[in-house]
């Protein structure tokens, strides 16, 4: 009643972990049956190793929380090397996360990682990064976005999502294209751009000086661009931005996510996810409905 199926992705229910806010998963490992969730997305892969911003790279304002990280990771090399096997040995998704500088690189990554697509369940394209410099570039112009997705789909067979930022002036036409160069869904957002001011100081707190703000502060927000997408295109939405109880997983259920993942609220309840999976299974029960499909998208909106 909770499988859920995203054009090529078939999941075994809708609850997802955030890239980057359940690191490899390892870590994670005292707190959850990892095999209860629809799948893990770790932290964004790059091709070489990369350092990232420096520090302070996170901190929490009383609006939410700010990061400005940077993409730091061991690249796709140990990855491959050191996580792969344990990520996939848990039974649930596995949804890899990646970067590029080009299309290109891009591209190779994802027909690299196809090599493992017995291990591998579908590929999550981060061109909606704020802190590293073009991070974003492939998710704010509509042309781009779709010569994008077009060249990862044709490099390689696996599934692809496409994470958009809210850092723009029209999502839609942002997920529009990713739906038009062949994206099996999208996820929506990433962080909004924010920043945090030490003003006795005189001094930006991020070392990176601005970042992205997550947790029930962008919930609003997400909300409204899953409305928007979902009213406009015809493309498969996985919801993400706040959720931290099971009523913020309905809400972007009914607003027209197939699919929700949970990220800020992995740092202070890291068996949340796996906990959110049951209450959703009562809703279906006092919803009588006979599959969460019933629900996705039965918002109503005024005439
Ligand atoms: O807020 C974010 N921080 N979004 C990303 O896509 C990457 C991350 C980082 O590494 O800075």
């Amino acid at each position: 009643p909770l499988a859920v199926s995203l054009n090529r992705l078939q999941l075994k229910n809708p609850i997802l972990v955030a890239s980057g806010t359940f690191g490899y998963a390892k870590e994670m490992a005292a707190f959850l049956d990892f095999s209860r969730l629809g799948g893990i997305i770790p932290k964004t892969i790059t091709t070489e190793p990369r350092i990232g911003n420096p520090p302070p790279r996170t901190v929490e304002t009383s609006a939410g929380l700010l990061n400005s990280i940077g993409l730091d990771n061991d690249g796709i090399d140990l990855f491959l090397e050191k996580q792969l096997n344990y990520l996939s040995s848990l039974e649930t998704a596995l949804i890899v996360n990646i970067a590029g500088r080009s299309i290109d690189e891009m591209a190779v990554m994802a027909s690299r990682l196809d090599q493992y697509s017995d291990q591998i369940t579908a590929l999550e394209l981060n061109i909606s990064c704020p802190n590293v410099s073009g991070g974003v570039d492939y998710g704010t112009r509509p042309e781009m976005t779709e010569k994008m997705l077009k060249q990862v789909t044709e490099s390689c067979q696996l599934p692809i999502i496409a994470k958009l930022t809210p850092n723009v002036t029209s999502v839609v036409e942002i997920a529009q294209a990713a739906s038009a160069g062949g994206a099996d869904a999208v996820s929506l957002i990433n962080t909004v751009q924010g920043t945090a001011i030490d003003w006795r100081r005189r001094k930006p707190i991020l070392g990176g000086i601005f970042g992205g703000l997550s947790g029930p502060a962008i919930k609003p927000v997400a909300l409204r661009v899953v409305c928007q997408v979902a009213r406009a295109v015809d493309v498969p939405i996985i919801g993400v931005g706040g959720i931290a109880n099971i009523d913020d997983v309905m809400e972007f259920i009914v607003a027209g996510a197939s699919a929700v993942q949970i990220g800020t609220a992995n740092f202070y309840n890291p068996g949340l996810a796996a906990q959110l999976v049951s209450e959703l299974e009562g809703i279906l029960v006092s919803e009588k409905c006979s599959h969460i499909s019933e629900l996705v998208g039965s918002l109503e909106y005024p005439e």
